[in-house]
This record gives structure tokens, sequence and C-alpha cells, in this order.
């Protein structure tokens, strides 16, 4: 792994090693994958204004999220199945997580239980992200799990009463194979075989509106997260139904195709907020500098789905650790370029729109 020096480098190197269906399934978005290049793409529409001469010889990463801190604002999505790249999955990454002195979101369709994951690294930070089930009792149980396990708050994903068209799915057929362990979904079922995607997100209920989120939100004592906002009218509904906070998200390309790239949301989203809540935002993160951009425009920290993942399916633990600990170095060096000693100093002054490409015929 030590060839491995970029997130490039270990999506490449996790490519290799996954087969079709389960590559396809990670790699993939929705529809024509529009939204999906342009999650990548919207940060690099951005530049950097660096300040010189700020007499800084010391940076730090350290920042705080929902009152808590972390050792850098970079901390690992929900990301569902992830057995199914490495064998240590969830507990891996959870490791990783710990190690890297961030916090890890499960996912409720995790194949490790919340309380296992909690017992086997004791000393990691949790989140846990919430979809909720037809089957309320589902759902209930999952969260007591949860927060019995001492997860800090929920993140409730929202943009997702169906599942996408992934057609990179439907072109290998893949299914969740019967015997990889979903607790929620079998919970569910109320039996253990293989389902696809498709069936999965049946299992959910649709009918989830503003009114349900503000019942959740007076019936926990946990924070609770939006995850799934990509407007400002719903980034200002989330923090006046009793949100803690939002996630800008597009569920990394994987929902609804052609909505926009989270870089470009971020800001009416931070403006909409007006400071009533944490606004944290993910899809397309590959690099210290997007993270940079990112912080610059408002957010107070970021989500990594797919980096972590490959970071996990190349080298288990230890290759998710390493992806964390690349992203936090490139943001430490981006930090301290732009002549900013901590990620707090980062503000839309240190961003610029980059000038539209010239085209020529
Ligand atoms: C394979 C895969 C599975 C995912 N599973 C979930 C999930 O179970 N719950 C959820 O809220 N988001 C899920 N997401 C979305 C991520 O939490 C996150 O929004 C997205 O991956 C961010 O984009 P990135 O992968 O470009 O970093 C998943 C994403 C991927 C790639």
């Amino acid at each position: 792994m030590d060839n491995l020096i970029n997130v490039a480098d270990f999506e490449q190197a996790a490519a290799e090693k996954l087969d079709a269906g389960v590559r396809g399934y990670f790699a993939g978005g929705a529809g024509d994958e529009v939204t999906l290049g342009e999650n990548v793409a919207a940060w690099r529409r951005w530049r950097l204004r660096p300040r010189m001469l700020a007499g800084h010889a010391q940076w730090r990463t350290a920042t705080e999220v929902l009152g808590a801190e972390v050792s850098m604002p970079i901390l690992v999505a929900p990301v569902a199945y992830q057995r199914l790249v490495d064998e240590e999955g969830e507990i891996g990454m959870a490791q990783a997580t710990a190690e890297a002195g961030t916090v890890m979101c499960l996912s409720t369709l995790a194949t490790t239980r919340p309380s296992e994951v909690a017992a086997a690294v004791p000393e990691g930070r949790r989140w846990f992200q919430l979809y909720c089930f037809k089957d309320e009792m589902v759902t209930r149980a999952l969260m007591d799990e949860a927060i019995d396990s001492g997860f800090e708050a929920l993140v409730v994903t929202v943009d997702a009463p169906r599942g996408g068209k992934r057609e990179r799915d439907l072109r290998t057929g893949f299914r969740i194979p019967e015997g990889l362990g979903v607790p929620s979904v079998e919970a569910a079922l109320g039996s253990e075989r293989a389902v696809t995607i498709e069936e999965t997100f049946g299992l959910m209920e649709p009918a989830l509106s503003w009114t349900h989120l503000e019942e959740l939100a007076s019936d926990t004592a946990l924070p609770i997260l939006v995850k799934g906002v990509l407007t400002a009218e719903d980034a200002a509904l989330a923090v006046e139904h009793g949100a803690a906070g939002i996630v800008v998200s597009n569920h990394g390309g994987r929902q609804l195709d052609c909505v926009q790239a989270t870089a470009d949301v971020l800001s009416e989203a931070v403006d909409a907020v007006e400071g009533r809540g944490a606004v944290l935002v993910d899809g397309g993160i590959r690099r210290g500098t997007d993270v940079a951009i990112a912080l610059a425009l408002g957010a107070d920290a970021v989500l990594v789905g797919r980096p972590v993942l490959w970071g996990l399916a190349a080298g288990g633990a230890e290759g998710a650790r390493r992806v964390l600990e690349l992203l936090r170095g490139e943001l430490e060096l981006a930090l301290s370029l732009c002549g900013c000693a901590s990620p707090a100093e980062l503000t839309r002054a240190h961003v610029i729109r980059a000038p539209a490409p010239v085209y020529s015929a």
C-alpha cells in the first residue's frame, strides 16, 4: 500500500480487487451519472485565494462538530454493506476512524449491529444514520440500540423515499448476497435471503414528512442531522423543525440524477441556516483542497463515502486509516499554504469561482 499516495490511487487499487457487481454497486450512481461526475467536478470550479506572510509555524486541523472535538473536519459518511468489500467491514472502518480521531456514521444498512461496533471499538466516536422502516418497531429497536450503545447523534437520511435508478446494478443483476448478514433488513423481512437494492428501499417508509422529523427530534435527546438537503428552502425547514444541523448531500449521486453538485448548493444552504445549526456536506470530496474549499464556503465539516470505502477495500482497516490520514495531511498542507492556522480561519475570502472554460470551435 506504500505506493498509494492519494485517493485516486486507492480507487484504482480497490477497483482491481472487487468483482464487477460489488464494484458497480459502490462506484455507481443513478441514471446517466450526471450528478455523480458533477460532484467531483464542482469542487474544481473553485479556486483558493491564499494569504501570505501569515506568521504561523504550526497548523491544526482539529475542530469542533456538534460541540465535540474531532482531529479534523473530515468525517466518515454512512455507507451500507461494508463487509462486501472487506471482511473487517464496519468494525475495521470504526477502528480506522477512531485511530484518525474523527467520527464514523454507521449506516442503517450496516452488516454489523450498532452494539457490536460499539463493543469492538469502545474508544471510537459514532453517529447513527437512520432510514425509517415501514415497520416502526424495527426503526425503534435500531434507534434504541444505537442510543444505548453510546452513539452521539442521529443522521436522518431524507433523500430516499425510493431507491434511485442504479443502472450498473441492473446490468450486473447485483443482489445483496444471502449470508452477508444485514441485521436491520433481516428484522424487517423476518428472514434472511438475497435481496436487490430496490427491494431493500421498498422496506422503508416513503411518506415521511417534516412533522415526522419534528416528532423524532422531540422524542430523542440526541441531536438530529437531516442528510440529503439540496435547497435553501429545506435547509431552513430542517432547523425550524428541530434539527441540530443538516448534511448537504445528494447521496453521492445515487438517488435523483441531474440534481446540483453539492459544492454548488453549499453556499445557499449555509446562508439559509443562518448559524442556527451545523452545516456538513458530502459528495465528491477527493482532496484536502476540496475540504478547504468546503470550509471556506461555510461548511463546519465534510464527510467522505467512497474514498474510505476504497481504503477499506484496498487494505482493510489500515487502508481506510491511510485514506483518512492522507486527507488530513492534504488539508493541513492546504491550510498552511493558505495562511490559516486552523480550519476556523478559512472564510469566503479564501475562495473565488474559477473562470469559465473557453471553448474554441
Ligand atoms: C456504496 C454506497 C452506499 C451508501 N449507503 C448509504 C446509506 O446506507 N445511507 C446513507 O444515508 N447514505 C449512503 N450512501 C451515501 C453516503 O453517505 C454519502 O452521501 C456519499 O457517499 C458521499 O459521496 P462520496 O462517495 O463521493 O464521498 C452510500 C454511498 C455509497 C457510495
